[in-house]
């Protein structure tokens, strides 16, 4: 596995394993790597007969400042996991690599309209950050298909589109949530977790399931089952729920008569930890 640090070192390594017409899966990340991420990886192999991998917790994309001190980095770990894995290449840049004139100075790229709802209301800049360090990554490696997880629903929506609107020859492909024996969705964030709160936080996946049930046997009055889950998640100590949707999986907006697949998407603080989740599902 070979291990790069700046870009024009990946440029060269990711073209050293595209020789011949061989084919190049990336898989971006921001470290920390749990199952989840290996299932992106598991995925990326199928697809492609090299895969490459992308360590870099991208400041451009966090709105918080502690958010960005405390998220957690593991690279050793993560080395080895990937090792393990099979991957042929990981690129592990710092800030100064990405954004050498400051992340002001640099250019960015922007999906109007789906950056701003939902998530990106509540964070704002984040999905701009997303989208230009993806662009920059996919610049450099050039992949056939880049692999993303649905556990950042909207992401990857926002993601969709800027490919198909830059004509970006990319094929994504969307992997499904890894979720621990209690539901609770594996993220990098849960390690920011107490023991006592890692036992409580499957509660966000409880209540997701209840509102999926009842729209599936029928229910339409979402104002309400929303107003029941955020009533029954913040009644438990730790909790507080900053956001639930239900939408239009495909437009993100809201659910009409024509839409045929909805998605359910929640972002619940336990304790100072922001969780986020969703599920999609046919009506
Ligand atoms: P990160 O949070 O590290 O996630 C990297 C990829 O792993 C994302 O596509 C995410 O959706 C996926 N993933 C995380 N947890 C998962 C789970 N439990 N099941 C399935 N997939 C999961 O998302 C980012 O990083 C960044 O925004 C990034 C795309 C790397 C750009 O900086």
């Amino acid at each position: 596995m070979k291990i790069v640090q700046n870009i024009q070192q990946a440029v060269d390594a990711a073209n050293e394993l595209k020789k011949n017409g061989a084919t190049l899966a990336l898989v971006p990340t921001m470290g920390n790597l749990h199952d989840g991420h290996l299932a992106l990886v598991r995925e990326a192999a199928r697809h492609a007969d090299h895969v490459a991998v992308s360590i870099f917790v991208n400041p451009l994309q966090f709105n918080n400042q502690n958010d960005l001190k405390t998220y957690p980095r593991t690279l050793d770990a993560d080395l080895d996991k990937l090792e393990q894995a099979g991957v042929d290449l990981v690129f592990t840049p710092l800030p100064e690599i990405m954004y050498p004139d400051g992340m002001n100075e640099h250019t960015f790229v922007f999906v109007p309209g789906l950056s701003d709802m939902l998530e990106g209301a509540l964070r704002p800049g984040h999905f701009k950050g997303v989208t230009t360090v993806v662009t920059k990554l996919f610049n450099i490696f050039r992949p056939d298909c880049a692999m993303f997880g649905q556990k950042d629903f909207q992401q990857v929506a926002v993601l969709k589109k800027m490919v198909k609107d830059m004509a970006m020859q990319i094929k994504l492909v969307e992997v499904p949530i890894v979720r621990n024996e209690k539901g609770l969705a594996l993220s990098s964030r849960n390690g920011l977790l107490s023991a006592e709160e890692k036992e409580k936080a499957p509660l966000i996946y409880k209540q997701m399931m209840r509102i999926r049930d009842s729209i599936v046997s029928g229910r339409r009055d979402f104002d309400a089952l929303i107003k029941e889950s955020r009533a029954e998640i913040d009644s438990n100590e730790g909790f507080r729920t900053d956001s639930i949707d239900i939408v239009d999986a495909e437009s993100l907006r809201p659910v009409t008569g024509l839409t045929a697949r909805a998605a359910v998407l929640m972002a619940v603080y336990l304790g100072t930890t922001r969780l986020i989740d969703s599920v999609s599902f046919d009506l």
